[in-house]
């Protein structure tokens, strides 16, 4: 490969993100249900880069921790910077891993989850063509906020980076910023790299003070202007985290209403991360959280006021209102809710009915089964054309060995209102459990159970009662 070909990837998540005011590292904050880093190591991993260094300092243990649960596709190693000293000093802790490295490091900022990875591959394919040293994007917005400025010359060419601290009140009123992602080309940027001096406002080694060596040392800078700012732009506070929140949600439900045939009833009430997916011709009402693996059929009807968290997966034309949902499977043609709790791997297969303050936890129900009210079901295996009635409780838990115990229940089988079915019990097929009893016995197919106090008739005992008072 020539140098003009290989090219590696460097993700800064060093720093604390101070105006998070957090005792998690930034990079660590969730936008619609995944981590910020996540979504930028997804970007980067749609450029199959030869390697990704990710430098890590304020928080490394944490995202460590969460880097080996969630492990980029690109070959991957981390670099401490410690103590941090600035987004330069910040790339020089991969310097001695590039000893033998001659190509283009694609640099970028760890706090940007909308960044795409068609946005890096257009910098990357004009860092190429231009054969430029440092190539930068630079975007414009209206708020220059904190950022760093873009300062140009007469004839519009890049001068070198001013930040926000450092900047005069002129410089400030610049609008063309510095979103933090560039392509360096390496070992040509070294000894720039080396000469950087932390002499400014913040006593940092300043990454950007690279584009004004170049510009000195009439080395090549390109720039390329990132049509969307909002894409580019870096989480600073929390109110940014929510105002990404937003931005993602909307890309999104723009392509489902558009590209998928979904109806988003408000998009302003509904949130649904870029992971999940709708079928043709489901309707989603307001006040919806949709997060995670979440894959939903044709024709669904979810909401309003309905929180998943995938991986969960639906089939066709079922409903799920006021529901929240965890980590379950419903089938298709399924009722679920209003006010129904699935959670740890609940599975409903096709046509079954999850009603009203109904919780489901690890358990399998059949086809056709129906627990439509005040019940709840955990660690339970239940068939097919079954009917749990209102009220019905498996008793899972023994508090005292703190162990939990399973209830298999047959096809067809039904449990009258107020059962409690204590764990380990096993139901037969067709089994009747009388209402109000409390099961600690294995039921054979066919039999009814019973087991609940005999009722008793005391006739005129109401007017005995009374008499007795009278007297
Ligand atoms: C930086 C840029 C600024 C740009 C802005 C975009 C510099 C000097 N300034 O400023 O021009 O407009 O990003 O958001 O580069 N980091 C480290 N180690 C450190 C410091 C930071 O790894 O010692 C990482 C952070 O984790 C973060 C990124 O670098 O991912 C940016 O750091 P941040 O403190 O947000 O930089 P800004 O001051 O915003
Ligand atoms: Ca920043």
């Amino acid at each position: 490969m020539t140098s003009g070909t290989r090219a590696r990837a460097i993700l800064l998540a060093a720093g604390q993100g101070k105006r998070m005011n957090s005792s998690l590292p930034k990079v660590l904050h969730e936008v619609l249900g995944r981590t910020i880093l996540a979504r930028v190591l997804a970007a980067l991993d749609g450029l199959a880069l030869e390697h990704l260094h990710i430098v890590v300092g304020f928080g490394a243990a944490p995202v460590r921790q969460f880097l080996d649960a969630n492990p980029p596709r690109t070959p991957w190693s981390v670099h401490l910077q410690e103590p941090q000293l600035g987004t330069g000093h910040a790339v020089m802790q991969v310097a001695p891993a590039l000893s033998s490295f001659q190509g283009t490091l694609l640099t970028t900022v760890g706090d940007t989850p909308l960044l795409t990875t068609e946005t890096l591959r257009s910098l990357l394919a004009r860092h190429r063509e231009t054969e430029a040293t440092v190539s930068l994007l630079t975007t414009q917005v209206d708020d220059s906020r904190s950022y760093g400025r873009i300062v140009r010359d007469r004839q519009g060419q890049v001068t070198r980076i001013v930040e926000d601290k450092d900047a005069t009140e002129e410089e400030r009123q610049i609008k063309e910023i510095n979103p933090a992602i560039y392509c360096l080309s390496w070992p040509e940027v070294k000894g720039g790299l080396a000469g950087l001096s932390k002499d400014n406002r913040q006593g940092e080694y300043y990454l950007t003070d690279l584009i004004g060596w170049a510009v000195n040392e009439r080395l090549p800078v390109a720039s390329s202007l990132a049509p969307d700012w909002r894409e580019v732009s870096g989480i600073n506070s929390r109110l940014e985290l929510a105002e990404a929140n937003r931005l993602l949600k909307e890309r999104v439900i723009a392509r489902l209403a558009l590209e998928c045939g979904v109806t988003i009833v408000d998009p302003q009430s509904t949130w649904i991360a870029p992971e999940v997916s709708l079928g043709r011709d489901s309707v989603v009402y307001p006040g919806c959280y949709l997060v995670g693996q979440v894959e939903i059929g044709e024709s669904c009807s979810i909401g309003p006021h309905t929180v998943m968290y995938g991986p969960v997966r639906v089939g066709k034309s079922s409903t799920v209102t006021q529901s929240l949902i965890t980590n379950s499977t419903i089938g298709s043609g399924c009722r679920v809710g209003p006010f129904a709790h699935l959670r740890e791997r609940a599975e409903l297969s096709d046509q079954v009915r999850v009603g009203n303050f109904v919780e489901v936890k690890a358990s399998q129900i059949g086809d056709h089964t129906n627990a439509s009210h005040l019940s709840y079901v955990g660690d339970a295996t239940i068939g097919a054309g079954a009917n749990i009635g209102a009220g019905t409780i498996t008793a899972n838990y023994d508090h005292i060995a703190k162990t939990k115990a399973r209830t298999i229940i047959g096809d067809g089988s039904s449990t009258g209102s107020n059962s409690v079915l204590v764990a380990p019990v096993v139901l037969g097929k067709d089994v009747v459990v009388a209402a109000g009893s409390v099961v600690t016995r294995d039921v054979p197919d066919g039999a009814l159970a019973v087991g609940r106090a005999r009722q008793e008739i005391k006739p005129g005992w109401t007017q005995a009662k009374r008499r007795k008072l009278e007297r």
